[in-house]
């Protein structure tokens, strides 16, 4: 059974064009990284997971797949799994598998800003796990977090890929604290993060030789032509990913190649760029385990379980509030 909530409405549309708005007026200029996220946004972002250079999605699936019946256990055997940011939920089935295998599977509920990889992702799945209960939720994670109800089943909350680390801190600790409150005394958080490692790898993971995380990155400008009627140029900007090792992240822009004026017709906006100006669209956050520790205890959470790949790239991590 499929049933999928779609809440990206004419408010939701408002929110980008001031988002985009602020974004634009900003110095430096800076666009949020949901807005990656149209449909060949999310394909592009698939083809990055099967690049040579882009190691967490492996790692991540290395853990959950070695794993899952282990985590599942640690989480108390819940029944309902609902995941933030599920895009195709490739990795998911591991722990769906353990779910079933430990005879609790009921409902999953994936939860999307991408309308299109969220019907894809519900039609599969239902095939796969027969008699499974599909309740999506295609909205913002972040606006819209308090629309996942509990049904009162235990549930584990994952939020996998190291997609926590697109947030900037204080977000993050916000939308930790937010998800702690949404909780019940069984449910479980289950946290992808990557790990700090050498900056060479790391840039690499966001500069690979094929260019397909330059095309993500630029997709973001389409995205904008589309949705906002703005004439951004994809070839007049370049791509940019440096790891800021005292910020411990990622920090991914577009370089304007020459000056150049954009308009933005719906936001009646023009925007000029200096040639070698660069704009933000991304931050990823890379952690240690003390790191983290810390940040589950700022949002009222405690780390239950510690979960790392052979090569200790990656984390997955279960926390749960700090019992009162
Ligand atoms: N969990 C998957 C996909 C990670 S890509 C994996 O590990 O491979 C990040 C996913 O989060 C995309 O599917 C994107 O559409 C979704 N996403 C990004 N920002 C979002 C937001 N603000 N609200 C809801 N979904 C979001
Ligand atoms: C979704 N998110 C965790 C990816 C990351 O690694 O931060 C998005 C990405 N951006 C460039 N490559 C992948």
């Amino acid at each position: 059974m499929i049933a999928i909530e779609v809440h990206l409405d004419a408010d939701a549309a408002a929110a980008m064009a001031e988002d985009v708005r602020a974004g634009l007026s900003a110095s430096p200029k800076e666009l949020s990284p949901k807005y990656f996220y149209d449909e060949r946004g999310s394909q592009l972002f698939e083809r990055i997971t099967e690049l040579p250079e882009y190691y967490p999605t492996r790692r991540e699936r290395e853990v959950l797949a070695g794993r899952s019946a282990e985590i599942v256990a640690a989480a108390g055997g819940p029944g309902t799994l609902v995941e933030l940011g599920s895009g195709s939920a490739s990795k998911t089935r591991h722990l769906l598998s353990a779910m079933r295998d430990a005879g609790r599977l009921e409902t999953y509920v994936p939860v999307d800003i991408s309308e299109e990889i969220t019907h894809e992702t519900a039609r599969t799945l239902v095939e796969e796990y027969p008699g499974l209960h599909i309740r999506g939720l295609v909205c913002d994670f972040e606006t819209d977090l308090e629309r996942i109800h509990s049904d009162g089943e235990d549930r584990l909350l994952a939020f996998l890929g190291g997609t926590i680390g697109n947030l900037y801190p204080g977000e993050r600790r916000e939308f930790l604290t937010r998800i702690a409150a949404l909780f019940g005394p069984g449910d479980h958080l289950l946290l992808g993060t990557d790990l700090i490692k050498e900056t060479a790898r790391l840039e690499a993971a966001y500069d690979d030789a094929a260019g397909v995380t330059a095309e993500f990155n630029k997709n973001v400008l389409a995205v904008l032509n589309r949705e906002l009627g703005a004439d951004f140029d994809l070839d007049a900007f370049e791509h940019v990913a440096r790891y800021d090792a005292r910020e411990e992240r990622m920090d991914i822009r577009l370089r304007s190649l020459a000056e150049q004026t954009v308009r933005i017709a719906d936001l009646g906006m023009t925007v000029e760029f200096a040639a070698g100006e660069e704009m933000r669209t991304e931050i990823s956050a890379k952690f240690t385990r003390e790191r983290l520790e810390c940040v589950y205890a700022e949002a009222g959470l405690e780390m239950r379980g510690w979960f790392t790949d052979a090569a200790g790239d990656y984390a997955l991590s279960l926390a749960r509030p700090i019992p009162a």
